[in-house]
């Protein structure tokens, strides 16, 4: 069989790295790939969003399974282009994709299913939604429609902030087309959890659940971040709670899509919190969560081409994934200044010695070659993900490939606690 992998990141990497072990795969290819997906895969220089070029080339190569990580061709309707064209595709339809596309849609969702959320109100002007403000106890959370380049969700402390990001997003119009809409909601406390399930529409087999770190700083200080590291499993999801999540959340989510014609085929990856009350849906992503990707894989015992052709096939009903039984960790090395401006062509050393290491595996991202060099060239630079027998071997291991004697080039920083918060028992 041969693969096509649409994306450029870590958890392209990662996939890569894991559908190269599949029996099942002769070749495949990655669009447009990273120097990392490169010694595995065969770079092909198109871009994610460039969807009809992907189609000629899919065409051209007669490639059998195409797996989009982003998801910015999902929302572009790729799936929809290449099943017309009746290729095999992993990933939701355009509509269906709106579930993460559009905040109002899944809040609609959310709300017409009694799925577990922040409690919220829509606006679409600029008027009402500050006249609403003032009313209003803080913190609360602003959340832009559209993608609004992972800057359209605020947490505001107070009116003041909750006014100027309200009147930049309907007046001074900072996220361009995007954004004509907003959804103001409660600001919600406890642990994030990241819960990916594999569904054909109809039946769904759950991942292992995962923690990402979005903060840029230790602590989960600084600003937000696409992630800094994220480990899994997590210790505090037990059994009980991933029932819940199932019969609460995943369950409901994709009856109602079902049911108004969006049938959803893919990974579907609601971002969670814990709260005293139960879990609660924060937003659904309608793919593989990166850097989450990256240690979950890791720890995936099956082939993950009978993941994707049990989707394709509505067989997922059968489907039985096993686990490695232990734990991974990711840490992401970001260029000094990320996630604000940030340095690049920095020079990145230590990574020709993991070739073939069977538990550390070093995930790029923002990294090309220049002058057969390995530069940095994007945020978060690359990944050092660790397989331990339990979560604190994991942790030092990954750690211990960080720094001089590993992974390391100039400027980088990266958070020291990643997995931290699943060394405590209980939260
Ligand atoms: P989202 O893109 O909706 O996941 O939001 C990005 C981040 O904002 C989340 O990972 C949370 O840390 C935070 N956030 C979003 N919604 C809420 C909420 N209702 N309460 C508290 N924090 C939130
Ligand atoms: N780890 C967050 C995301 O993939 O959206």
């Amino acid at each position: 069989m041969k693969v096509l992998i649409i994306g450029s990141g870590g958890r392209e990497h990662a996939l890569t790295w894991k559908i190269l072990q599949s029996k099942k795969v002769l070749k495949i290819y990655c669009a447009p790939g990273n120097p990392g997906t490169a010694l595995l895969a065969k770079n092909i220089d198109i871009s994610s969003c460039d969807i009809k070029s992907l189609l000629k080339f899919v065409q051209k190569e007669k490639i059998d399974l195409t797996i989009v990580g982003p998801e910015a061709p999902l929302i572009l309707g790729i799936v929809d282009l290449f099943e017309k064209n009746n290729l095999a595709i992993i990933g939701p339809s355009k509509r269906a994709a709106q579930i993460e596309g559009s905040k109002v849609f899944a809040k609609k969702i959310m709300l017409w299913n009694n799925i577990p959320t922040a409690k919220f109100v829509c606006f679409d002007d600029y008027k009402s939604a500050s006249k609403y403000l003032k009313t209003q106890k803080y913190p609360l959370v602003i959340k832009a429609e559209g993608q609004c380049l992972g800057k359209g969700v605020s947490v505001c402390q107070d009116d003041k902030s909750a006014q100027k990001f309200v009147k930049d997003i309907f007046i001074n119009k900072i996220f361009k087309d995007e954004g004509k809409r907003i959804v103001i909601e409660e600001y919600l406390t406890g642990q994030e959890i990241s819960f990916m399930v594999a569904t054909d529409g109809i039946n769904f087999a759950s991942l292992i659940p995962s923690q990402d770190h979005k903060g840029a700083y230790d602590g989960d200080k600084g600003p937000n971040t696409g992630g800094m590291g994220a480990y899994a499993p997590v210790p505090f999801v037990d059994s009980d709670m991933v029932r819940r999540i199932e019969d609460e959340i995943v369950k409901p989510t994709l009856r109602s899509l079902a049911k108004h014609g969006n049938l959803y085929k893919g990974i579907l990856y609601p971002g969670l919190i814990l709260t005293k009350d139960g879990p609660k849906v924060l937003e659904y992503n309608c793919r593989f969560g990166d850097p989450e990707t990256q240690a979950v894989l890791s720890l995936l015992e099956t082939d993950i081409i009978d993941v994707f052709e049990a989707i394709n096939n509505q067989q997922v009903k059968r489907l039985k994934l096993r686990w490695f039984k232990s734990s991974a960790v990711n840490v992401v090395l970001a260029a000094k200044g990320y996630p604000k401006e940030y340095e690049k062509g920095k020079v990145i050393k230590g990574t020709d010695k993991y070739k073939g290491k069977k538990d550390v595996f070093i995930f790029h991202a923002g990294t090309k070659i220049q002058n057969k060099k390995l530069l940095s060239c994007g945020g978060r630079v690359i990944g050092v993900t660790a397989r331990g027998k339990n979560l604190k071997e994991a942790i030092d291991k990954a750690y211990k490939n960080i720094g001089k004697k590993g992974i390391h080039f100039p400027g980088m920083h990266y958070r020291k606690d990643i997995g931290k918060k699943g060394l405590i028992p209980k939260l």
